[in-house]
């Protein structure tokens, strides 16, 4: 298979902090990818690069065979980048239906009369349905984390990057998130996971990408990722089952 994410040699630095640091990483088509890294490892400003939000000091993007380096985060939303951020931005005066649909006229370049139907249907799916018509600065964070994931996939992703979305869920919660990713995952769309909570991410992902200090620690098949001597080190204590 083709990957539709490749990253050559990127790297970004924030003033005299090296934050991606010379970071190479291919995607497959329909594969589902995990992240893990301490905090400050810079996994966050990785997708940042990916998606647009920031821009490369070297190396090079590609997705879905295109060179994206240079296009700017809604050119590539719409070529099928969608994400979720780590800290949620919902449009706070807008309604939580609002927010979806936004998502989909604006990210997806669909007529906003096509998509109620498919905006519903991500209402249900991230359970917000009760709260559609509030607005979206009245949620809680938990609820803002499952819009972001409803507007994210409004946008027709391709690839979903998903930053952090399963922190301070309650077992059956979390255990309802994966089940959630992994439908969304067999419905044909490639993922990219940044998530802390290991057991998650290994219930959904089949490679695990571990970064340190903004380069690749360990990659490749989850157990023997958490497994492996440099991972322990870094992750004192967390087991992989
Ligand atoms: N826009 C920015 N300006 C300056 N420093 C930043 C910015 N974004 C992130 N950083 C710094 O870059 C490092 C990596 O951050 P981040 O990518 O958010 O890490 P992670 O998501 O792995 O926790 C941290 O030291 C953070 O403070
Ligand atoms: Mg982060």
């Amino acid at each position: 298979m083709a990957p539709i994410l490749r990253l050559e040699h990127v790297a970004k630095s924030f003033g005299a902090l090296k934050v991606i640091d010379d970071l190479s990483l291919a995607v497959e088509a329909g594969e589902a990818l995990g992240i893990l890294g301490p905090n400050g490892a810079g996994k966050t400003t990785l997708f940042n690069l990916v998606t647009g939000d920031l821009r490369v000091d070297a190396g090079a993007i590609e997705f879905d065979g295109r060179d994206v380096t240079a296009l700017p985060a809604h050119a590539r939303c719409r070529l099928g980048i969608g994400r979720t951020y780590q800290i949620p931005h919902p449009f706070g005066a807008m309604s939580v239906f609002e927010n979806v649909l936004a998502g989909a006229a604006f990210g997806a370049g669909r007529r906003e009369a096509e998509c109620y139907d498919r905006c519903i249907e991500l209402l249900v799916l991230t359970d917000l349905t009760r709260k559609a018509n509030q607005p979206a600065g009245s949620l809680t964070l938990l609820e803002r984390k499952r819009l972001e994931l409803a507007r994210a996939l409004a946008t027709a992703p391709k690839l979903l990057l998903l930053d952090e979305i399963a922190g301070g869920l309650t077992d059956s919660e979390c255990q309802a998130l994966i089940e959630t990713v992994q439908a969304v995952h067999a419905s044909g769309v490639s993922i990219v996971w940044i998530e802390h909570i290991v057991h998650a991410l290994i219930a959904v992902v089949g490679r695990l990408f571990v970064i340190n200090f903004g380069q690749k620690l360990a990659e490749g098949d989850p157990r023997a990722v958490m497994n492996s001597p440099q991972v322990q080190e870094v992750y004192m204590g967390i087991e992989a089952e």
